[in-house]
């Protein structure tokens, strides 16, 4: 079990339903999306904690109420200890400092309008860091870092290829020094052949600046090369966490289990016998989610009481390594 003081991040119990509404003029409530729906994990500094599952999940809204752009419906966010939800203004303006984020569309995500330079020098400018002359050195320095040319300063995101772009993206999260980069699937928008450039860029510098990474992605394998510890999610949920080696070796859950036997295996031999499990159904509504597991009615280990009862997260540790699992039935094969 970490000690309290490596643990950088810890969030606890943390929901967030979005109250939906009908009707122009009396604009009734008409339930919620329940988009996270009371999750709890952990970041060690200096780790990479994986967040994975399929469209529509609750990654993207678990990383904004990390952020805090996004008020939580329940639920307690610790940095360092210190509960970030309970901070005032002045104190949220030093913790956004050290949390900062790569986006997934580098194309979206960068204004078209801005050079490099500035795009990467707005993060300093808000935190007031530096003199005109000492901003224009890191920014070349950090360019630098990410691979790119000091020199092209002054041109436009047009300008570059989708991976160069990210880097420009890597830049501008990393100008200000942070402890925490959350990346929320910042290789799915680039060409495969570029995905493990960029992906090993963010390792270097993970091991050169010792950074600590909230990595989400809908794709295992993505998330595997780079995550020291997993979490997955399943409509809003954390159905299973576990250290990847051991979520690999051995998942628990059923939907793990889909999850990974849709990763191609390198060997050709290996790859013709593998046995591709395809989980029936499409993903239900956050809106009225299945009652019990939300899992059972796709689920072919689904019993009688998967669809009466919620199965709570419990550590089948093995190794020493927590394992959590939330399934009756952990570690039955489908
Ligand atoms: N502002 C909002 N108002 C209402 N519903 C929302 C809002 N933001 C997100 N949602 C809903 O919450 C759920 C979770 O969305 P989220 O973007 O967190 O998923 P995700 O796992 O990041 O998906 P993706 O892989 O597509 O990025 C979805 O059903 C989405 O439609
Ligand atoms: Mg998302």
């Amino acid at each position: 079990m970490p000690t309290e003081e490596n643990i950088l991040i810890k969030v606890k119990n943390l929901k967030k339903y979005f109250n939906l509404r009908t009707g122009f003029i009396f604009n009734k409530a008409a339930g919620s999306v329940k988009a996270v729906d009371d999750i709890s994990f952990f970041i060690k500094k200096g780790e990479t904690f994986g967040l994975v599952g399929e469209s529509g999940c609750g990654k993207s809204t678990a990383a904004r109420l990390v952020l805090r752009l996004l008020q939580p419906s329940a639920g307690e966010i610790y940095y360092k200890g210190i509960n970030i939800l309970k901070l005032k203004r002045s104190q949220m303006f030093k913790y956004r400092r050290e949390i900062q984020i790569i986006f997934q569309d580098p194309y979206a995500s960068l204004s078209p309008r801005m050079t490099i330079g500035d795009i990467v020098s707005e993060p300093l400018e808000i935190h007031r860091v530096g003199d005109r002359s000492s901003r224009l050195k890191r920014i070349k320095e950090t360019l630098k870092i990410v691979g790119l040319n000091p020199e092209h300063i002054n041109r436009y995101p047009h300008e570059f290829s989708g991976g160069q772009r990210q880097r420009v993206g890597i830049a501008r999260a990393l100008v200000l020094q942070p402890e925490l980069i959350i990346c929320d699937e910042p290789v799915s928008a680039l060409d495969v052949s570029v995905q493990a450039q960029i992906l090993n860029l963010m390792v270097d510098l993970q091991k050169e600046f010792n950074l600590t990474y909230l990595f989400i992605a809908h794709d295992l394998s993505v998330v595997k090369y780079v995550s020291n510890r997993i979490g997955v999610m399943y409509l809003g949920k954390i159905v299973e966490i576990a250290a990847s080696e051991d979520l690999y070796k051995k998942p628990l859950h059923p939907y793990t289990m889909g999850l990974l036997s849709a990763i191609p295996i390198p060997d050709p031999n290996l790859e013709r016998q593998r046995k591709r499990i395809i989980l029936p159904g499409d993903v239900p509504s956050p809106i009225n989610p299945p009652t019990g597991c939300r899992f059972h009615p796709r689920c072919p280990n689904a019993q009688e009481i998967c669809s009466k009862q919620e199965p709570e997260l419990k550590n089948y540790t093995e190794n020493g390594n927590d394992h959590f699992a939330a399934c009756f039935f952990a570690g039955k094969p489908i």
